[in-house]
C-alpha cells in the first residue's frame, strides 16, 4: 500500500543513472523527478531528454520497473507535461496554479497514456479537486515551498493531507496521496499516519551514504498499525 519515492533533486547529478539504480536497488517503489524552470520555481533542472535518458535505469536488478514520477513546477504546463509523457513518464503532476486550464491538461496528460496527478503548494487551498476529481490519479501535497530540496516539513500539511484523505474516501476513487518536502524516517510515519500513502523524500535519502538503511528505516516506521486506524 505504501510507496517510497526518492526524489532525484537530491541526487548525485553528474552521475544521475546510477543513482537511480542504487535507490531502485535500495527498495524504492518509484522514482521521483523534480521538474523546475526558473519561472513558476524560483530553480532550474532537468528536462524531459534527462528523463528519457534515465528511463532506462528505472529499475530493479530482477528487471522490476519503478514508475518515473514526473513533478512538474513549470508554467505554463502543457507542453512540457505532454513531452515528459513521450519522454517515458508513468506519471505526470502539475500545479493547477501553474496551469491556464486545469481540467484540459489533466486531460491531455491522460490522453498521453500517464497517470494524471495535481500539485497543492502549501499556500493552497484543495478547492479545485472537487470539480475534477474524476481525471485525478494522483494528489500531491507540498509540505515546503517548491523549489529547493533539504527544507523543513511545514506543519500545516498535515492538516492538508487528512483533508486530502476524506475528499478521496469520500469519491470512492482510486486515487493516490502523495506527500512532497521534509520528509524524513522520524516524520513519515506522522504523515502516514494523517492519510498519506506514497512518500516523496530526497535530501532524507541522497543525503545517507546507505540509502538501503534510510528506505529500510522509513519502511519500518510505516509498518506499524496506523494511528487513525485505532
Ligand atoms: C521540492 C521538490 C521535492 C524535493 C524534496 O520543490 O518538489 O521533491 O526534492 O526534497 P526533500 O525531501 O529534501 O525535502
Ligand atoms: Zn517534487
Amino acid at each position: 500500500m505504501f510507496r517510497i519515492a526518492p526524489s532525484i533533486l537530491s541526487a548525485d547529478f553528474a552521475r544521475l543513472g546510477d543513482e537511480v539504480r542504487r535507490v531502485a536497488a535500495a527498495g524504492a517503489d518509484w522514482i521521483h523527478f523534480d521538474v523546475m524552470d526558473n519561472h513558476y520555481v524560483p530553480n532550474l533542472t532537468i528536462g524531459p531528454m534527462v528523463a528519457q535518458a534515465l528511463k532506462p535505469h528505472c529499475v530493479r536488478a530482477d528487471g522490476t520497473r519503478l514508475p518515473l514520477d514526473v513533478h512538474l513546477m513549470v508554467q505554463p504546463v502543457d507542453s512540457l507535461a505532454q513531452a515528459f509523457c513521450k519522454a517515458g513518464a508513468d506519471l505526470v503532476s502539475f500545479h493547477p496554479d501553474a496551469s491556464a486550464h486545469v481540467d484540459r491538461t489533466l486531460q491531455l496528460i491522460r490522453a498521453e497514456g500517464c497517470q494524471a496527478g495535481l500539485a497543492f503548494n502549501p499556500g493552497m487551498p484543495l478547492d479545485v479537486l472537487e470539480w475534477v476529481i474524476d481525471k485525478v490519479d494522483l494528489v500531491l501535497i507540498m509540505s515546503v515551498n517548491p523549489g529547493f530540496g533539504g527544507q523543513s516539513f511545514i506543519g500545516s500539511a498535515l492538516k492538508k493531507i487528512e483533508q486530502a484523505r476524506r475528499i478521496i474516501d469520500a469519491s470512492g476513487r482510486d486515487i493516490r496521496l502523495e506527500v512532497d518536502g521534509g520528509i524524513k524516517v522520524d516524520n513519515i510515519r506522522q504523515v502516514a499516519d494523517a492519510g498519506a500513502d506514497t512518500f516523496v523524500a530526497g535530501s532524507a535519502i541522497f543525503g545517507q551514504p546507505d540509502y538501503d538503511a534510510v528506505v529500510d528505516a522509513m519502511r519500518a516506521e510505516l509498518a506499524e498499525p496506523l494511528a487513525r486506524a485505532a
